[in-house]
């Protein structure tokens, strides 16, 4: 643009400023001096002006804090991915001997299906519902393979947006993870919320959950956390579930599973997976989400999957139609390597053996982790009520410190955690288990 075309004055098409002719502090080659077209808000024309700064992430922005602290006893228990007793990223060994058994079969890189890798979505079903589930058996699902289980929750929510004319309402748990809400909302759908966190026990608030549930109008959709309830670790007890499972029927509302952390809870896959199988058994026709990052370490590979429980064969299959429509124009269809890997695992006895042992090691690892945090707690001289720290489960425990006693936790003693008190419990080794008991005696006493 030169000065002669330029309207000063003007209103910048692009930045919605006003155009201004500015002096720069460059001088052409022939020395005269060069001039800029720039608009009121003092920088050069752009298509983005209008865009404000957004907040952080309130996870990963915890991570970027960690990597500039210089304490080397600094700990990073914001997110959450499993580490070994070292402190270190874990890659399985099953996902070791499935990579290399994928590896020696030289196979193509051509295009999977829209819905996935038919190995992968039959086992990760099955998996899920039990072998020998009647809904796999009659052929009432659709199980379509997603991008972990974030894909998994934003398809499912954008098919609810578009098929669940019924109602519009999600309820979520408060707290709930904290991704469920921009899923929902900008899938459309609008959030709600019932009781589940009781902070003056740091347990399960059931009367309240069942008090919010019995309000819910009927044909609501409501979201529970199969199990590992993050962020709290606050799990329904099995009579709570059916409890719970007898109400929702009752409202007569549709249930969207969230199943992140199958066998991380418990250390057992069957067991974690009782609510889910005990709402279907029930009569419940469930939306289920499910990630293989947590139980299998394929964090990165981006691997989950999307149930759908139909009525019928009949009605799944027109389910699977339109769940194809939707999911083309998004990303057309989903990464193979990470499928490869999980049904590699899924389906072969060996791998499979190996990694049901360490998904138990896992968890295992977690509940030592739990045991030692309380008894240092107390060796420290702590006289407040750590049961909670134990009595959670799966990866998170929701500690129950105040903002200022985690502000304080983070600056004297480098221990970096979400806001609202949630730690990692992934991130704690035999080796720094004692001093975050001694950082949180000191913070709480
Ligand atoms: C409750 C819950 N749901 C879903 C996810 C999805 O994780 P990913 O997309 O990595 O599979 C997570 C991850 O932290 C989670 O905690």
């Amino acid at each position: 643009m030169t000065r002669r075309t330029v309207n000063k004055g003007a209103l910048c098409p692009k930045s919605l400023g006003k155009i201004q002719i500015r002096r720069t502090s460059r001088w052409t080659r022939t020395g005269r001096a060069r001039w800029a077209v720039c608009c009121s808000f003092g920088r050069a024309c752009s298509w983005w002006a209008g865009v404000q700064m957004g907040p952080p992430d309130p996870i990963l922005g915890v991570t970027e804090a960690f990597k500039r602290d210089t304490n080397p006893k600094k700990m990073n228990l914001g997110v959450g991915a499993y580490r070994d007793d070292q402190g270190k990223p874990f890659v399985l060994d099953c996902v070791r001997k499935a990579e290399a058994l994928i590896s020696s079969k030289q196979l193509d890189k051509e295009y999977l299906a829209i819905g996935g890798l038919g190995d992968f979505t039959k086992s990760c079903a099955q998996l899920a519902l039990g072998a020998d589930s009647e809904v796999l058996k009659s052929g009432r699902n659709i199980t379509v393979q997603t991008i972990s289980g974030t894909g998994s929750l934003r398809i499912g929510a954008n098919f609810l947006s578009r098929f669940h004319s019924a109602s519009r309402d999600v309820y979520l748990p408060t707290p709930s993870w904290g991704n469920h809400t921009p899923i929902f909302r900008d899938a459309g759908m609008q959030l709600k919320a019932y009781r589940y966190y009781d902070p003056s026990t740091c347990g399960f608030d059931f009367k309240g959950t069942l008090d919010d549930i019995s309000k819910m109008p009927e044909r609501s959709v409501i979201l529970l956390h199969a199990c590992a309830h993050n962020p709290t670790g606050v799990d329904p007890k099995p009579e709570q579930w059916k409890e719970i499972a007898d109400l929702v029927k009752k409202r007569d509302l549709l249930v969207f599973f969230d199943m992140a952390y199958q066998g991380f809870a418990s250390g057992d896959i069957d067991r974690d997976a009782w609510a889910v199988r005990h709402f279907i058994e029930q009569g419940h026709n469930i939306v289920l989400s499910q990630s293989f990052a947590k139980n299998m370490g394929l964090y990165g590979e981006r691997v989950g999957g999307l149930t759908l429980v139909c009525k019928d064969a009949e009605e799944a299959k027109r389910v699977e139609s339109q769940l194809k429509i939707l999911i083309r124009p998004i990303y057309s269809n989903p990464p193979m390597n990470g499928a490869r890997i999980a049904a590699t695992i899924l389906n072969t006895t060996e791998l499979y053996n190996i990694w049901l042992e360490e998904v138990h090691c896992m968890a295992n690892r977690i509940i030592k982790m739990r045991e030692q945090l309380a008894a240092n707690l107390k060796s420290e001289g702590s006289t407040h009520n750590w049961e909670h720290v134990t009595d959670q489960i799966g990866m998170f425990c929701f500690t129950g410190l105040k903002p200022d006693q985690v502000e304080r936790l983070t600056k004297e003693f480098s221990v970096y955690m979400t806001k609202d008190g949630r730690i990692s419990m992934a991130g704690v080794t035999s080796g720094n288990v004692g001093y975050l008991a001694h950082g949180i005696h000191a913070v709480t006493k």
